[in-house]
């Protein structure tokens, strides 16, 4: 005999996970943790523009059933390393790729009680560095964070030493991009653009570091990513979403490196972009700007699918702080190899400017 036992009527249930109403939460830790609802400073809603899915925790509100089943898509595949589970389309666009906050620190001390501002009047010296390591750029306000890139700027000779690994600017660089990207506060322009002059500071505090580090290095961050290689290896290679830019040459007059550091093009106003923005720096070994170096070339292969063979775009920019990046001037590639899927663009040989920064058009 089978017995079989119905639950009728009155069914004690809470909505799936992304199902639910948002403004059932009176709270900004309730709102925040459910995943997919947004505090708007006394009230709990939905985000209403697919532009805010990658911010979205819970995958759960983009599937069938889910309060944005009409507005994002669930991501096909979730990687670890990332928090992003939806999107405006079911791959990971690596321009919105959100690294996940670690909220122990604080913006404006170290773990042993330092302020910022205290570590920024002591002098740049090696035990402080490691203070400086403990200040959280992932939750600092935008004025908090301009100050962690000046603190990181003043500890440049620290950085240098070489028992310092290379990580420890990635991290702060990849991380202010983020906190900039991500900022749910309307920031003016000076602000967004004051910040991005001491990233590039940073990023400055990095070349020099790489330029002693090793003679090849490569490091990717999704939407920001790393390369140098020395001239006598004739080519540098960066890599992105479907793509990879590359760099070759011919001849240098002496030795030196070619520095890359390629980032997203999306968070800079460029929409129309094949590749990530690629910021150059050529310079002889001693660190100084170098131009003496024959036939450089820049390619452009696309990693998947097919390719048309019309030639295409690309753009300089003049100025890597500016929001939105304005183009400078432009060259058009030679036939593209739709077998290859490659683009070819030629430079000036030799070099007219030992740094230049470009992106390829679509
Ligand atoms: C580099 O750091 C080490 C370890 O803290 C220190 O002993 C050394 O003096 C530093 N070197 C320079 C050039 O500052």
């Amino acid at each position: 005999m089978i017995l079989i036992l119905f639950l009728v009527g009155y069914v004690y249930s809470t909505p799936a996970p992304g199902t639910g109403e948002c403004n059932v939460y009176t709270a900004e830790a309730d709102c925040l943790s459910s995943g997919y609802c947004k505090w708007s400073g006394s009230s709990c809603g939905l985000y209403t523009q697919s532009q805010d899915c990658y911010r979205i925790d819970e995958i759960g509100s983009c599937r069938v059933n889910g309060k944005y089943q009409t507005l994002c898509v669930p991501l096909d595949l979730v990687s670890i390393e990332y928090k992003n589970v939806c999107g405006t389309s079911a791959t990971i666009d690596f321009n919105y790729v959100r690294y996940p906050i670690v909220t122990t620190g604080y913006a404006t001390y170290s773990i042993s009680g330092l302020t910022v501002a205290q570590l920024k009047i002591a002098k740049p010296q090696m035990n402080f560095l490691y203070q400086i390591l403990t200040v959280n750029i992932q939750v600092a306000q935008n004025k908090e964070l301009q100050d962690i890139l000046d603190l990181y700027k003043e500890y440049e000779s620290a950085f240098l030493n070489i028992t310092v690994h290379p990580f420890y600017l990635e991290k702060c660089l990849f991380q202010t991009l983020q906190n900039l990207r991500d900022d749910t506060t309307t920031l003016s322009t000076p602000e967004k653009q004051n910040t991005l002059i001491k990233f590039w500071g940073v990023a400055s505090v990095y070349q020099k570091k790489m330029a002693i580090y090793s003679k090849h290095y490569q490091t990717n961050y999704y939407f920001l990513n790393f390369a140098q290689t020395t001239f006598s290896r004739l080519y540098i290679s960066i890599e992105g979403q479907d793509h990879t830019t590359s760099l070759t040459w011919v001849k240098y007059e002496r030795n030196g490196f070619v520095q890359a550091i390629s980032y997203t093009p999306k968070f800079f106003g460029i929409t129309d972009a094949l590749t990530d923005v690629v910021y150059v720096n050529v310079i002889a070994q001693d660190g100084s700007n170098f131009v003496n170096i024959e036939n450089m070339e820049i390619v452009y292969t696309q990693t998947s699918g097919t390719m048309t063979n019309s030639p295409r775009q690309l753009h300089f920019i003049a100025d890597k702080s500016q929001i939105p990046h304005i183009k400078s001037s432009s060259i058009t590639s030679t036939i593209c190899d739709d077998v290859e899927r490659t683009c070819k663009f030629i430079l000036p040989s030799p070099l007219t400017d030992s740094q230049f920064i470009f992106y390829i058009q679509k």
